[in-house]
């Protein structure tokens, strides 16, 4: 496909094929484990050492605090992953042994299509669907089942967003993990502000993390937005990524009650084990350690929380 002819929704959608080959192409490398990637994905193509500790550092503090929280609220939880694209992370928590009462997953119909496909043909993917004898069910992009439900909507539309959470009887009482993994960046400031409002108004007690990029008004930020650029792609948010400070605004300002965001650089030297980083950075040598240091400083990790049960869950903690 040729990426200048894109239009802006189909480049945006197109970003989950990045996200999903470089993570499938690290998994290959052994970086982290994942037996549910290869099935929906299943060439793999080389990248470079620093994107692949990049998605290292990236997936490892999220799944590590998603399991946090999953253990804090003993399962009696939600999580809704919006822009999921082919993230495995349900999967992997079911095999865990760390179900939810109820996981979502939200993206544009194109890509859930697609995700739909390939899970509804594959035993593996679909046997941890089921969940007390109920019924799944599916048509060409959606699947539905007790526990797991994969929807398509808009994000930038509130009231598909809100009828999907509905379809998908989303408990606002129960507390519930959003999950924005590279995602917001792609919207207008308005849209994902009025989205993190929509959350904040519906649900008495709320935890979201989001990744992606920060300190943008840099030269590196001016070489990464035109490199998306000339791909066919805008970061149409990316005012919100000027600083740690915008990125924890953003929450603040939509009805939160606390955000706290830190550079991945601080994360991988301080959230993840010495163990892992010394195990992974034996994978490869690195030869540009600048240029990672770089790509760290560039994206972010931000918690936000609206704790009406006042649960004080700090999951931007080491424990
Ligand atoms: C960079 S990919 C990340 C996918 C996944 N979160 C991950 O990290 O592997 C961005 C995803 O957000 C989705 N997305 C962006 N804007 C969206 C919107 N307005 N509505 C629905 N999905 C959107 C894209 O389709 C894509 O799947």
């Amino acid at each position: 496909m040729d990426r200048h002819n894109l239009d802006g929704d189909e480049a945006v959608r197109s970003t989950n094929d990045d996200a999903s080959h470089c993570k499938r192409f690290a998994v290959h490398l052994g970086y982290w484990s994942d037996p549910y990637l290869p099935l929906l994905v299943r060439n793999t193509e080389r990248k470079t050492p620093e994107i692949n500790r990049g998605y290292f550092a990236r997936v490892t503090v999220i799944t590590n605090m998603v399991e946090k929280f999953i253990k804090a609220m003993k399962g009696n939880c939600q999580i809704v992953n919006f822009g999921a694209g082919f993230d495995t992370l349900f999967w992997k928590l079911k095999g865990a042994d760390l179900p939810v009462k109820k996981f979502v997953e939200i993206d544009f119909a194109n890509v859930t299509s697609r995700k739909c496909h390939y899970i509804k043909n594959n035993n593996k993917l679909m046997e941890a669907l089921h969940c007390d004898d109920e019924e799944v069910s599916y048509n060409t992009t959606e699947l539905h089942s007790g526990i797991y439900h994969l929807a398509s909507a808009d994000l930038r539309k509130l009231s598909e967003v809100e009828s999907k959470l509905k379809e998908c009887s989303m408990e606002f009482s129960v507390p519930t993990l959003f999950l924005f993994e590279c995602v917001l960046v792609y919207m207008p400031i308005q849209f994902s502000h009025s989205l993190l409002q929509l959350i904040a108004d519906k649900f008495s007690t709320t935890f979201c993390i989001n990744y992606e990029q920060v300190n943008m008004t840099d030269r590196f930020g001016d070489v990464m937005l035109s490199n998306l650029r000339s791909r066919g792609c805008s970061l149409a948010g990316v005012e919100a990524c000027a600083s740690l400070k915008t990125q924890e605004d953003r929450f603040i300002l939509n009805g939160w009650d606390g955000a706290q965001a830190l550079e991945m650089n601080q994360v991988y030297h301080g959230l993840i084990s010495p163990q892992e980083i010394q195990r992974i950075e034996k994978i490869e040598f690195l030869d540009e350690k600048e240029l990672l240091d770089q790509l760290f400083h560039h994206y972010c990790i931000c918690v936000a929380w609206k704790d009406s049960l006042d649960l004080k869950l700090n999951l931007l903690s080491i424990s």
